[in-house]
């Protein structure tokens, strides 16, 4: 019988070619069960990407868990001779959270975890390896590589306190200069430290352009000693050919618990998220058998599943997907925009279409209800967006914040009555909009409140006592003025961000920095 691949789904076709290229490689399959020991998770909380887990009780009285994580099993369970690496590939499902469907996901993982003596060699393979796995796709691809080392290092060289760690971090992670700026401010970091900080963005694309340009800027030995790790690493992989689709990207940073050297993120064309993540995990590795390092990176496959949907987009010119918000906001948006070349030769005013575009400036623009600005782009329907930070801050969405154009500022307040006084004798009765914005405002003070949420005209709240206070935008104070009420306190800064999703970001990276680097010059006059 003649075996017809073509009926298989990308991600079962992947998956077979993946099992075949990592038994070449002398990778032994790791096979586990289910379930696990909820004690193993417990313990080891702080490795985990969420710590709510599913549990049970079997029939013995042994609590137990359904899978969040594979790599904590194998850590544990795989045999190791001292002074080997051990070398294992798996296709697992996982069972964790997710925050679009608010429910638990059955997740299908792919991936290869090499433990115990890893050297120079084993890592160069392991990310030969990531590489070749994004090829099987047979798509256009990125695999950007990072060390944590580096940052850290940065840390310690700058004197950011560990408090402030996580918050620089996230500032990092999302590009986000103006809020790192302001974050370093906070923690008293100097103006050279935090110039430092927010140069790492612009340390990123082919390896030996941004290792020329990076080793200079190492402050101590910890950095030089990432970079000298990265330069190995990149050599071996160059000397092999393998680098076409390599980007060093000194930004990419991940979990400090969890990650303490590489890091890998690899993106797929015609995909919103990454498809492939790892990296160097000794700590992990080293709480079960003392010494081991390891290195290790996850394929998500169920992500592979939507490259039938995916078509990839043809064309010479690569087109910018913009979510504009419709409304006052978009306007004063599309203005600017327009202003620097990106204007469309239709109005979008004088019609009811909600696509317009101008092929030959590369833009095609998305008139998008705000509040759901930030999900087209984090959904990769749109490539780049703007969107007021109360809406990106409510959403919690997973997108690079590039840019504050200063536009539509105004503020998050807490608001109530002129006579209002607090009783903290019971729960505080809040109504607003953005209810995970208020939920933490309060939870950072301790404050027991109930929500009641409403789509608007929240200032009514208070007035027909449905409410003892509301958490909204102000931005002229004449709403609350003309319904007798006055702002409580003030907590949080708001103006209209310039988003992009990360997948688009690494192919249509030109493009972005381009109308980026245009509307930076014209808000910052
Ligand atoms: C927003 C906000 C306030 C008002 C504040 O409402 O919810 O009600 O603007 O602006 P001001 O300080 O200049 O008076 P929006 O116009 O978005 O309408 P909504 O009530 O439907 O949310």
């Amino acid at each position: 019988m003649e075996l017809d691949l073509n009926i298989l789904k990308p991600q079962e076709r992947v998956s077979l070619q993946l099992r075949v290229l990592y038994e070449k490689a002398g990778f032994r399959q790791y096979h586990m069960g289910r379930f696990e020991e909820y004690g193993l998770y417990q313990e080891n909380r702080r490795f985990l990407s969420s710590e709510q887990v599913i549990t049970f009780t079997d029939l013995d009285g042994r609590l137990l868990a359904l899978k969040p994580d594979v790599t904590l099993s194998i850590a544990k369970n795989a045999q190791v001779e001292p002074g080997q690496c051990g070398r294992f590939y798996y296709a697992e499902n996982v069972y964790r959270p997710s925050q679009e469907s608010h429910t638990f996901k059955e997740i299908s993982q792919m991936g290869l975890e090499c433990i115990g003596a890893v050297d120079d060699a084993v890592t160069a393979q392991a990310v030969s390896l990531a590489i070749r796995s994004l090829a099987r796709t047979e798509r256009d691809f990125v695999l950007e590589i990072s060390h944590m080392g580096f940052v850290t290092g940065l840390f310690d060289a700058v004197g950011a306190p560990e408090s402030i760690r996580p918050r620089l971090l996230t500032c990092i992670r999302d590009r986000n200069a103006h809020e790192l700026q302001k974050c370093a401010a906070e923690a008293g970091l100097s103006r050279q430290g935090a110039d430092a900080l927010c140069r790492l963005s612009a340390l990123a694309g082919d390896w030996e352009t941004v290792l020329t340009a990076a080793e200079p800027l190492a402050l101590n030995a910890a950095m030089g000693a990432a970079l000298t790790e990265l330069r190995t690493l990149c050599q071996a992989l160059e000397a092999q050919g393998e680098t076409a689709n390599l980007k060093l990207d000194l930004s990419l940073v991940n979990d400090m618990e969890y990650y303490n050297g590489l890091v890998l993120q690899g993106y797929l064309a015609g995909l919103p998220r990454a498809v492939l993540q790892g990296g160097r995990y000794d700590p992990l590795a080293a709480q079960f058998r003392p010494g081991a390092k390891a290195i290790g990176f996850a394929l998500y496959l169920d992500e592979l599943a939507r490259l039938t949907d995916a078509a990839p987009e043809t064309g010479e010119k690569v087109m910018l997907n913009v979510a504009l918000p419709k409304g006052r906001l978009g306007d004063k948006v599309y203005d600017l925009l327009a202003g620097v070349g990106y204007g469309c030769p239709e109005n979008y005013n004088d019609t009811r279409k909600l696509v317009v575009e101008n092929p030959a400036a590369g833009i095609r623009y998305f008139l998008v209800k705000p509040s759901d600005v930030a999900i087209y782009v984090e959904h990769g329907a749109a490539d780049i967006g703007i969107v007021g930070k109360d809406i990106l801050q409510e959403s919690g969405a997973d997108v690079y914040e590039l840019l504050d154009t200063g536009l539509g500022k105004c503020r998050m307040c807490v608001a109530g009555p002129k006579d209002f006084a607090d009783d903290p004798g019971r729960a505080l009765r809040v109504a607003t909009k953005f209810v995970n914005i208020a939920k933490a405002y309060y939870a950072a003070q301790g404050r027991d409140i109930d929500i009641i949420k409403l789509n608007g005209s929240i200032e009514l709240a208070p007035i027909l006592g449905l409410s003892d206070v509301i958490v909204d935008i102000v931005e002229t104070g004449t709403t609350l003025k003309e319904n007798n009420l006055k702002v409580i306190t003030e907590f949080m800064p708001i103006s209209a961000r310039f988003i992009a999703n990360r997948a688009s970001y690494q192919f249509k990276r030109r493009e972005i920095d381009t109308l980026l680097t245009k509307l930076t010059e014209v808000t910052e006059r």
